[in-house]
């Protein structure tokens, strides 16, 4: 324990996905089915101790943030405790984690103040239409409204900085990119544009449908001019400002320029599985670590998974390969 989580391709893992819940407000049509799916046993998820031991030992091993995730964070009936054990959660070097968060926005205005004072420091909330009638189509639940006062919530809080999230889907909302933009900036947001992987429950992901990052700049380009943004360091966006800045937009092509080559992301599902990549096939169990052991052992064990899971990290996705399998795990039970 204490040492980097350095894979077989060099790269230094610093950032923790940690899902809290398979359940949703939402029923997203790239991501669940209509019915839902059959939730995780209650037995299996993880307890607020358990998420705290495991982040400890990985605060120790230098994962400097911690992203809640779901299904849909703002559910888990604790999350206010969560958030507060997490930012416990000091560095070797003694500097706090960042605790980030990424939600669907439903409920957040009641949350959030007592998220803020438990020491969350960043959100998420995605976004993907601006029209009542096209989220319900999408979303199959009428709550566009509840989505816009969580963003205006989040938009007057100290939070910075926010980030909005849309899926680009052809003939869906690919011609309200220039709204989305548009809304986003008026929040005091950034508004990144998703192209859409390989990860909905009815595995009908078509690369023929897909709205890539190319499409998606030049529908901006219409707009405004766009000029890349250098720094981007770990994180999945690139960014481009527009007509010259001060406001920028975010582009995440998971699919057309992946960005696994600096990859520092780990998972941890809600039942206590960790996974290298939102695509591995592989699943590292620590909930009979966790259930069987105490002590130091239970540390050292925690450590160990820790390392067997980024020691198996492939270099990268193999969306665009053709022998390409979609992992079993959906994306509601993985966490984005
Ligand atoms: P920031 O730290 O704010 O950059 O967060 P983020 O963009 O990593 O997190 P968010 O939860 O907002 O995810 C936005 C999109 O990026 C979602 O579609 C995620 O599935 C995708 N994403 C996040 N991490 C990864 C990753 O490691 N690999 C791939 N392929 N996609 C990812
Ligand atoms: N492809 C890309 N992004 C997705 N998300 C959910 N499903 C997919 C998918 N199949 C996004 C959500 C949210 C984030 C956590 O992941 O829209 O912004
Ligand atoms: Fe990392 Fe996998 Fe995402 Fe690539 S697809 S960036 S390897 S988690």
């Amino acid at each position: 324990i204490g040492t980097p989580l350095i894979d077989t391709h060099g790269r230094v893992h610093r950032d923790l996905r940690i899902s809290l819940t398979d359940r949703c407000s939402l029923r997203c049509t790239y991501c669940m089915p209509e019915q839902g799916n059959e939730w995780l046993a209650r037995t299996s998820i993880l307890s607020l101790d358990e998420i705290e031991r495991i982040a400890r030992v990985a605060a120790a091993d230098g994962i400097t943030t911690f992203r809640l995730t779901g299904g849909e964070p703002l559910l888990r009936a604790d999350l206010v405790d969560v958030v507060g054990r997490l930012a416990a959660v000091t560095t070797p070097g003694g500097r706090p984690v960042e605790i980030a968060m990424t939600t669907n926005g439903i409920g957040l205005r009641g949350a959030l103040p007592g998220l803020v004072d438990a020491g969350l420091t960043r959100l998420n909330i995605s976004i993907d239409t601006l029209r009542r009638d096209r989220f319900f189509t999408l979303t199959r639940r009428d709550r566009l409204n509840d989505v816009l006062d969580g963003i205006a919530a989040a938009a007057a809080s100290p939070l910075r900085p926010l980030k909005l999230n849309a899926v680009a889907m052809r003939d869906v909302n690919d011609d309200e990119l220039a709204d989305l933009v548009d809304f986003a900036i008026a929040q005091g947001a950034q508004m990144r544009f998703i192209e859409q992987m390989p990860l909905d429950a009815g595995h009908t992901w078509d690369r023929t449908r897909m709205v890539t990052q190319a499409e998606i700049l030049e529908n901006l380009r219409r707009r405004w001019t766009l000029t890349p943004v250098s720094t981007r360091g770990g994180a999945p966006a690139a960014s481009w400002l527009l007509d010259g800045g001060p406001h920028s937009v975010g582009v995440i092509a998971s699919v057309t320029a992946p960005f696994c080559g600096n990859c520092d992301r780990l998972r941890l599902t809600a039942d206590g599985q960790l996974r290298n990549c939102l695509f591995s096939a592989a699943e590292f169990d620590l909930l009979p670590v966790l259930r069987s052991r105490r002590g130091t052992g239970l540390d050292a064990a925690i450590d160990t998974m820790l390392r067997d899971c980024v020691r198996g990290k492939l270099p990268g996705h193999a969306i665009n390969d053709p022998s390409f399998l979609q992992p079993a795990r959906g994306m509601n039970a993985i966490g984005g």
